[in-house]
């Protein structure tokens, strides 16, 4: 698809986003200076992507008949998915039907549905180094994986669940019990099945946005951006830079493991890649096929964001992954629980040199849930990474 009709006519291009979060929003607002009319769909009404889309629709995603439905009613031609949680085997469905192309592939939707498709993908297929692990539908199996090699530390996710959610580390077998209560308590479905993985003592941990996008001879071309640092507290993103400094050898590790895995999960967009790095060693994690959290930095410091970089792929436009600045990203959590909270501070953050800010405009706020993000640019990352999580700080959100 290399043209573009008017939005809102017969020959408009029309994309529809599965999941209208903040990372969807920007997807959305990059189809838009396309000239792309946008379809956002979300669980819940006033998510941020319905706020800057031609057209918003509520339904849950994993309802396979609701899915349908709204698919053969809005007919796009490309199917975005930005959540994990969504009936994939609908996407798989329409995809072979040839109704719709869904984005990069409906297969790579369902493999990085939950933990297990991708995790056995990379490890068992591709003979990627993961951490060990074991897939356990007990706490008996988990005790038993534990004790038969996977040892301690370990750390017990839900195998459906996202930014942390259930997931905690095992320091002894006095842990184990709780850590299972925690991942019962924490994962999207009542399904009772965790992954167990054994504890990887990296130096660092990267995202490396990679790009599957046609170059001029028609053909798939990967493009790698310049790796992002990040760190996480609960297995939930807080701080994220870029570049992180790696010795060679080591990132050319790291974009073999991504070319290996975005080579099999196959079509077109930006994927990311979690990778954890010691030494020149380099562990595959997990991926998302779609814009990754971390990768909000992209937005002072790239020409082209991750965002603008998914939506040219998919559209099968040229790329360029170009730094244009080392920069830095700092979340901002709600800290109350309360709907139609106001932002104090605004100004002060933005006095921070270097700075802007996204509020995503989420109707409601909870103690942990990301609100917002402050980015900074300076030419000395950890500058950058002080002035964002400064810029963040002054932000402050209340339920008056
Ligand atoms: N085996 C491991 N060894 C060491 N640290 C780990 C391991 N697994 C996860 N972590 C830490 O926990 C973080 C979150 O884990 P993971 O990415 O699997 O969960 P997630 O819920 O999908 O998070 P997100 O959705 O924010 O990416 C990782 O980025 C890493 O910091
Ligand atoms: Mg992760």
């Amino acid at each position: 698809m290399t043209s573009i009709g008017t939005p809102l006519s017969a020959r408009a291009t029309r994309v529809m986003l599965l999941g209208s979060g903040e990372l969807g929003k920007e997807v959305l607002i990059a189809l838009q200076r396309l000239g792309v009319e946008t379809i956002a769909v979300d669980r819940y009404a006033g998510a941020p992507g319905h706020q800057v889309a031609h057209h918003a629709h509520t339904i849950t995603m994993s309802d396979p008949d609701a899915l349908r439905a709204l698919i053969l009613a809005e007919k796009p031609d490309l199917v975005v998915p930005e959540i994990e949680a969504i009936a994939t085997p609908v996407l798989e469905a329409l995809e072979a039907e040839g109704v719709v192309r869904v984005i990069p592939t409906a297969r790579a939707a369902r493999l990085t549905m939950d933990r297990e498709g991708i995790r056995r993908l990379a490890a068992e297929t591709l003979a990627l180094p993961t951490s060990p692990y074991q897939f356990c539908d007990s706490l008996a199996e988990l005790q038993a994986a534990i004790d038969a090699g996977i040892g301690y530390p370990c750390i017990v996710k839900p195998v459906m669940s996202s930014s942390g959610k259930g997931q905690s580390k095992i320091d002894g077998p006095a842990d184990v019990k709780k850590a299972w209560d925690t991942a019962m308590a924490g994962g999207r479905v009542s399904r009772g099945r965790v992954i167990v993985e054994g504890f990887i003592d990296f130096d660092y941990e990267i995202t490396l946005l990679t790009v599957r996008a046609l170059g001029s001879d028609g053909r798939v071309e990967t493009h790698f951006c310049d790796p992002i640092g990040h760190i996480q507290v609960s297995g939930d993103y807080v701080e994220s830079w870029q570049p992180h400094p790696m010795a060679p050898a080591a990132l050319q590790r790291a974009r073999e493991v991504a070319q290996a895995v975005t080579d099999n999960l196959g079509g077109q967009g930006l994927f990311g890649v979690e990778l954890f790095v010691k030494g020149d060693e380099v562990w595959f994690s997990e991926v998302s096929p779609r814009p990754h959290d971390t990768g909000m930095v992209t937005m002072t410091t790239q020409w082209q964001n991750e965002f603008e970089l998914h939506a040219r792929a998919i559209l099968g436009l040229p790329v360029d992954t170009t730094l244009k600045s080392p920069g830095a990203s700092a979340v901002i959590y709600g800290g109350v629980d309360a709907q139609g909270i106001v932002f104090d501070g605004v100004a002060e953050a933005l006095r921070v040199p270097g700075t802007e800010l996204r509020l995503f405009g989420k109707p409601e706020s909870f103690l942990k849930r990301r609100m917002g993000v402050a980015l900074a640019r300076h030419a000395n990352v950890e500058v950058a990474r002080r002035n964002a999580k400064l810029a963040a700080s002054k932000v402050r959100p209340h339920a008056k």
